[in-house]
């Protein structure tokens, strides 16, 4: 039986039902047709459905739609302002932080909490910070330069 769940998604308030077992990964790709965030393992254990909440990343696949309540959740299409790639964005794409893009949305949103969090201050630091996120390409190295240009 579904029961009513609302929240705050990249800004804008969100009420619907939905069922208690539903992931917010699946709520987001399947109930509100938000694709960005991507479905790897659904195990927590690849990062790619990494989003914020109330500004802390959290893998998607491992809280449910319904533990959400009242919260304000951010996802790969919150960042962008308009036209413009929010800087992290941008950064990915001029030190080719990514090969086939699987994992990038997930990365990003790890990228920009690492940040804002203060764990960019060294190319080690932002591997601890980023480990959870797997990148089966092998896009590390660029994705750690993309990371300390922003924090820069
Ligand atoms: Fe959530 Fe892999 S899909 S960690």
């Amino acid at each position: 039986e579904k029961v009513p769940v609302s929240m705050t998604i990249n800004g804008q308030k969100v009420q619907q039902s939905v069922e208690p077992r539903v992931t917010l990964l699946d709520f987001l790709r399947e109930q509100l047709a938000l694709t960005g965030t991507k479905k790897g393992c659904d195990h927590g254990q690849c990062g790619a459905c990494t989003v914020h909440v109330n500004g802390r990343r959290i893998n998607s696949c491992l809280t449910l739609a319904v533990m959400q309540e009242g919260n304000e959740i951010t996802t790969i299409e919150g960042l962008a302002q308009g036209e413009t790639l929010h800087p992290m964005q941008a950064a990915f794409i001029e030190h080719d932080a990514f090969q086939c893009g699987y994992c990038t949305p997930g990365q990003i949103m790890s990228a920009v909490a690492c940040v804002r969090e203060g764990h960019a201050g060294s190319p080690e630091q932002i591997r601890e910070f980023m480990s959870g996120n797997i990148c089966r390409c092998g896009a590390y190295d660029n994705i750690v330069h993309a990371v300390t240009a922003v924090k820069d």
